[in-house]
């Protein structure tokens, strides 16, 4: 696999120290909250939401979405659909969601509304990274780990055609990987 990547944006270390700043933010803000819901958007969310729930500090649940917008593509086809839904209800709960990246912004728009309409007491979004030149739709995060340019990434959960996500540290993808 490594011999794919193009340049490596973020080490393992750079993302632990990333993930522990975000989980003493997120702690400090949500210290008095009551038992907040920590929602995974699947499957790209898994290794950052496994290290980041280990530096929040106070009572959550865990759950977890399956929503997808790219299919086995490089760019989003903008249909957002849902997979696998939440099984709880999120009425008057207060909920952050846990992204592994923010690009067109379509996805997490489609599942903040859902959350909402669905009598969501709060919504939050923390991601490790975020492409704000990709945005179709405006949108951002309140907690973000790392702004990158808008240039394909894997490892850390980041998958292309579903592979990838096991490797340690985020890398841009060698464009003669996917454009064979
Ligand atoms: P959005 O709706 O375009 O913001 O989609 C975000 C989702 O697209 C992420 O959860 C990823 O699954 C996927 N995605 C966006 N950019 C990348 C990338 O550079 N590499 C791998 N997946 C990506």
């Amino acid at each position: 696999m490594n011999k794919d990547i193009k340049e490596v944006l973020l080490s393992h270390e750079e993302i632990l120290t990333i993930t522990k700043k975000l989980g003493s933010l997120i702690s400090a803000d949500y210290k008095n909250s009551s038992k907040p819901i920590l929602l995974g958007l699947l499957k790209g969310c898994v290794p950052f939401m496994s290290y980041l729930m280990n530096y929040l500090t106070f009572p959550l649940e865990i759950e977890f979405m399956d929503v997808s917008s790219y299919g086995n593509d490089i760019k989003s086809s903008g249909d957002v659909k849902i997979k696998k839904d939440i099984d709880v209800s999120v009425f008057n709960r207060d909920v952050i969601i846990c992204e592994d990246i923010v690009d067109t912004g379509q996805t997490l728009n489609t599942v903040i509304r859902l959350l909402h309409h669905r009598g969501a007491r709060s919504v939050e979004v923390v991601t490790l990274l975020d492409k704000p030149d990709g945005r179709i739709t405006p949108f951002k995060p309140k907690y973000i780990g790392y702004v990158i340019p808008k240039v394909f990434v894997v490892g850390f959960g980041l998958d292309y055609q579903q592979y990838y996500r096991n490797l340690p540290y985020i890398g841009i993808l060698k464009e003669s990987i996917y454009k064979k």
